[in-house]
């Protein structure tokens, strides 16, 4: 027979043992729920960061224009004909970046400004090169041949040399390199 003094104790300590499961399973929650938070916030960060990727091609296109370094602008003031430059401009291609380089020819149009002229004929892409002996460009390829001013003159070429998009700032002169068309009468952009 149990005697009530030995009653409470056994209560006593089953009241102990369940406040201590309580606590267990409540710890035990935490730890679950903490943890659930954790690899539902990591699902997300991992998933918003491959989308990312997945996408950046997209948005990469349209990450603004490129203009390229050609020169500080009075270093042509005073030359006598279209001058050779090598410029360097980076494409983008899906997720790989390219950086090319590309001749151009800073001359004046027919209004005195100053413009850069790509050296790529129009024709079908060969490279022309400045004949200062005989005062125009002349293509290796099919004999085009272009005024200083980058006129067609005479051969295949249907129209003149490309005249690229430019700006000066800060008293450099800028130019926004682009490919075009090859043999069509009109200037049309590609890239
Ligand atoms: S590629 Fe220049 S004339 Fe044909």
């Amino acid at each position: 027979m149990i005697n009530s003094g030995e009653n409470d104790n056994i209560l006593d300590g089953c009241a102990q043992c369940s406040a201590k499961v309580t606590n267990q399973v409540t710890r035990r929650s935490f730890a679950g729920a903490l943890l659930g938070i954790c690899s539902s916030s990591m699902g997300a960060f991992l998933g918003l960061s491959m989308v990312r990727y997945v996408i950046y091609p997209v948005y990469a296109k349209d990450s603004g224009i490129q203009w390229s370094h050609v020169g500080d602008s009075n270093e042509f003031a005073r030359a006598e004909g279209p001058v050779s430059k090598t410029i360097t401009f980076a494409t983008r291609d899906g997720w790989r970046e390219v950086v090319s380089t590309q001749s151009v020819y800073v001359s004046r149009g027919s209004d005195g400004q100053l413009q850069v002229l790509s050296a790529i004929c129009p024709h079908m892409g060969c490279s022309v090169g400045w004949q200062a002996s005989q005062g125009k460009f002349v293509c290796p390829c099919h004999g085009g041949q272009f005024g200083p001013d980058g006129r067609h003159l005479a051969g295949p070429p249907p129209r003149g040399l490309d005249v690229l998009p430019t700006q000066v700032k800060d008293g450099k002169l800028l130019v926004q390199f682009q490919y075009f068309r090859s043999n069509v009468p009109t200037q049309q952009t590609l890239s």
